[in-house]
């Protein structure tokens, strides 16, 4: 299959930071077409050389630099065009075709690794320009809005131009190794499956504690907050992958139609629950890894009153019959001792306990499923302390579930490489439809709605901590901890 890619915001952060290294991650191990060509495409003037050395400088300040091969580079490079062009502009999309792609047997994939204030216009150019041909593809990244409305207002701008089986909406989270490893172990194994259900499952808790702060985006994170920059997307993507039914296969509609069932299942929250199950907190100067680091309001470009969270815990149910009763704990944050994310699933325990002392050791069996920085699946059973002690003494061991050589850091493709790999072959499995971005919208609009309502305002947690207390009281309240407090 030959392809041309086109990345429009060609010299941005995105593309230097995570598509051209994918790209060429893809390219060392020959999974891009021989032939692909690959645009990158911005207004500003440069040079094809210098072009290409920006881009090289992103491999020398990447850690993984050890994959850097001067054969490989010059392979991959030879493939890289820089255009210096007005998105925007048909004309310039005009020239674009005229000069590079004008053969329309060759499948082209347009990357708006942009702003979506400008989707409308790129959108109308490419289509004036001829590009919005049948074997073409859009890839479009969040923030799609900044709630419903504002998310059927940019899509409504991309499906003017493109069909829906056309546009490909990244969140990132899919792309991660251990995430689509959860779809493995809950579909190719029959284990699991009977015991997935609240007879079995007390409770599941996802988390995405991040120790870094808003990277120097103030303006746009107080824009969005915690519950619009992460929630909205990757926490609700991984509760989809959580609580989903097993689909009939793995074609992209029946997995994003399971998907889609667990979205609209999301109980809206009331003013009562905003009070009590849904906590909101703020980074005030702390320490993080032995460096001091200033309070959100403190960050350079912010504004010293603002009330946006930078973390956010929410504990959310799923109305239908196989969740029912079983809370799922949401939790995600800035600036927090330590950056991991994962999906604890907790089993209830026994009914009916033999062994003494077997409730007091309050270690239930769990399964926790560790997205980052370590991709590992790890099950926590209760085990006899070997030796002669009549009373056989029980202890709580961790078994590894996942196989070593997969634990070392670097050995797994990066999220974009599976996502861009995606595109290219033609699968939308791990993107997100549209109706799902929108259900997501109206749960987390219905969250905004009232918790404006209560005005309930951040509580405020040290840099460098565990996060605001309220959401460990939150949990303390129905009787459990989260998984790193045990
Ligand atoms: C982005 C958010 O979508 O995801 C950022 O906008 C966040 O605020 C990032 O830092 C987290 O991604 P990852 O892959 O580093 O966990």
């Amino acid at each position: 299959m030959s392809c041309d890619l086109l990345i429009v915001g060609g010299e941005g952060d995105l593309a230097l930071r995570k598509l051209y290294p994918a790209l060429y991650s893809l390219w060392v191990v020959g999974c891009l077409p021989e032939d692909i060509r690959i645009f990158g495409m911005a207004r500003r003037h440069m040079t094809q050389d210098e072009f290409l050395s920006r881009v090289r400088e992103w491999f020398d300040k990447r850690k993984s630099a050890r994959e850097f091969e001067e054969q490989a580079w010059a392979g991959f490079s030879a493939r890289l065009t820089y255009c210096s062009l007005d998105a925007t502009d048909v004309a310039s999309l005009h020239t674009l075709r005229e000069e590079h792609l004008d053969d329309d047997g060759r499948d082209l994939v347009v990357y708006l690794a942009t702003p979506p204030g400008i989707f409308g216009p790129v959108c109308q150019a490419i289509h004036g320009a001829g590009l919005a041909r049948a074997n073409a593809r859009i890839v479009v990244e969040k923030p799609l809005g900044e709630d419903r409305a504002s998310f059927l207002e940019i899509n409504e701008q991309l499906t003017r131009v493109f069909e829906e089986r056309q546009v490909y909406r990244i969140d990132h989270y899919l792309g991660k190794e251990t995430v689509q490893n959860l779809l493995a172990l809950r579909f190719a194994n029959t284990f699991l499956e009977p015991l997935w259900n609240n007879k079995y499952i007390d409770n599941v808790q996802i988390t995405v504690a991040e120790s870094i702060g808003v990277s120097g985006r103030w303006s746009f994170y107080d824009d969005a907050g915690a519950l619009r920059d992460m929630v909205q997307n990757h926490l609700l993507q991984l509760v989809c992958l959580a609580a989903m039914e097993p689909p009939a296969h793995l074609e992209s509609t029946a997995v994003r139609n399971e998907k889609m069932k667990v979205l609209s299942s999301l109980r809206p929250l009331d003013a009562e629950t905003i009070r009590d199950d849904f906590v909101i907190g703020q980074y005030t100067a702390g320490n993080v890894d032995g460096e001091s680091v200033p309070g959100y309001c403190e960050e350079e470009g912010a504004e010293p009153k603002s009330d946006t969270e930078t973390f956010i815990a929410i504990k959310a149910h799923i109305d239908n019959w196989r969740w029912a009763g079983v809370p799922f704990y949401l939790r995600t944050g800035k600036r927090l001792r330590e950056r991991f994310s994962e999906i604890v699933v907790e089993f209830k325990q026994v009914p009916h306990a033999i062994f003494p002392d077997q409730y007091l050791l309050d270690a239930p069996n769990r399964l926790i499923i560790r997205v980052q920085p370590e991709e590992t699946i790890s099950l926590q059973l209760m085990n006899k302390v070997a030796g002669l002690d009549v009373k056989t003494p029980l202890r709580s061991v961790t078994m590894d579930l996942s196989f070593p050589e997969e634990n070392e850091p670097g050995s797994t493709p990066d999220a974009y490489q599976r996502l861009l790999l995606d595109v290219i072959r033609e699968n939308p499995t791990l993107f997100v439809r549209a109706d799902e971005v929108e259900e997501a919208w109206k749960w987390v609009d219905g969250i905004r709605e009232v918790w404006q309502s209560t005005r309930k305002r951040p509580e405020r947690y040290p840099a460098g901590s565990g996060g605001p207390t309220g959401a460990i009281e939150m949990v303390a309240r129905d009787g459990r901890r989260w998984r790193e407090y045990d």
